[in-house]
Formats: structure tokens, sequence, C-alpha cells
């Protein structure tokens, strides 16, 4: 049984995924559970989800507008080719060298919402390993030159329990036209 806390979409993932285009595809990286994957839906986008054990996404397979992926993202080809998205949603998952990857994949006019641990959360337990620690400004480095930010944050938070998290929300391209109610999905 997962965590309660982790049944409950992340603020931040429900407060940025307005960035994704209206109607667009959603990827959920390392999906888990499907948290975002069902928040997602609530929203009307449809979506994939990619994750190594796809045990936690049973519950989805009945939705026509869920496709779910069983692939270790850390071995082998990447799973998704050149395929772009409205939305690139990753929480509480890093495999560096995977991050170049989940940028490109995010389709003109879509965004990225992405959250991990970061450096100093070895101090409130895990993980610990530095392999899964972003290291200060590592998101907006990341993005730097392809991605507009519209969000980024990095520090300690209490809830669910005491962590140290890095988080960006970030765009391909500005519609200067149809500016997004970015705070409209605030909780
Ligand atoms: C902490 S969980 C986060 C799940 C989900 N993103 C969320 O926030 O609820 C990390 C996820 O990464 C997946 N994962 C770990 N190694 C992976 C790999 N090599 N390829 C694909 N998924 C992997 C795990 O199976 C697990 O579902």
């Amino acid at each position: 049984m997962p965590h309660a806390a982790l049944d409950q979409p992340s603020p931040w993932v429900a407060r940025f995924l307005a960035l994704a285009p209206a109607g667009g595809h959603i990827l959920d990286v390392a999906a888990g559970g499907g948290r975002h994957t069902r928040l997602a839906r609530a929203r009307g986008y449809a979506a994939t989800a990619v994750d190594i054990d796809v045990t936690g996404l049973a519950g989805l397979r009945a939705d026509p507008d869920v496709e779910i992926l069983a692939a270790d993202l850390e071995a082998g080809a990447w799973p998704l080719g050149e395929r772009r998205f409205a939305g690139v949603i990753v929480a509480n998952y890093l495999h560096r060298p995977l991050l170049p990857r989940l940028v490109a994949a995010v389709e003109d006019g879509g965004g990225l919402i992405y959250e991990t641990f970061a450096e100093g959360n070895e101090a409130f337990g895990k993980p610990s390993n530095p392999n899964f620690l972003l290291k200060p400004g590592e998101l907006l480095d990341v993005v730097r030159g392809q991605l507009t930010i519209v969000a980024f944050e990095h520090g300690k938070i209490e809830a669910p329990r005491p962590a140290v998290i890095q988080r960006i929300a970030a765009v391909r391209g500005w519609d200067r036209a149809r500016p997004r109610a970015l705070f409209a999905a605030v909780d």
C-alpha cells in the first residue's frame, strides 16, 4: 500500500500542469502508482505512463486514453523514440543521463513539470545517494536555452515529510497571444 500522501498529486504538478495545452498528451515518467497520470486524465489530457514496474498502474488499463509502457529507462534505448508531449511530468525520480531526453520530449508550446529530491536531503533520509539528488540549480541548467522557466524552487519542505527538493516548471516557447492561466489550478 503506497504512503497516503503519495496517492495525492504533488501540489507543484497540480499547479503547473496547466502549462500543457488543453487536450494534449502527457508523459508521466517513472509513473509509479500513476497519481499524476490520474490527475492528467481528470484534467482532460490523454496520458502515457512509463515505469519499469507497471503493476501500480493496473487500475488505469481500462482507460483507452492511457497508454502504459513497461520500460527500463536506465538501460537500452529510450522507449519513446522521437515522440513529443504537451506535458512531461517527472516526480521523485532522477536518472541524470535522461535529463536532456526529457527536455527534448516537450513539444512546441508544451511544458515540463519536474520535482525531485535535491542535495541536502541526505540530512533527512533517503534518497541520500548523490546520483539521486539534484545539484543546486541543476534543473535550471538542463532547460537553459531550450525552455522558458515559469517557476523554480529549491529548498526544504516539511510535508509529507521533511525533505530537500528542487522543482521546475518550464515551457517550450511562449504564446504571447494566449497567456495560460497558470494559477487557475492552485489548490
Ligand atoms: C519514488 S517512485 C515515484 C513514482 C511517481 N513518479 C510518483 O511521484 O508518484 C520512483 C519510480 O521510479 C521507477 N523506476 C525506478 N527505476 C526505474 C527505471 N530504471 N526505469 C523506469 N522506471 C524506474 C520506480 O519503479 C518507481 O515507480
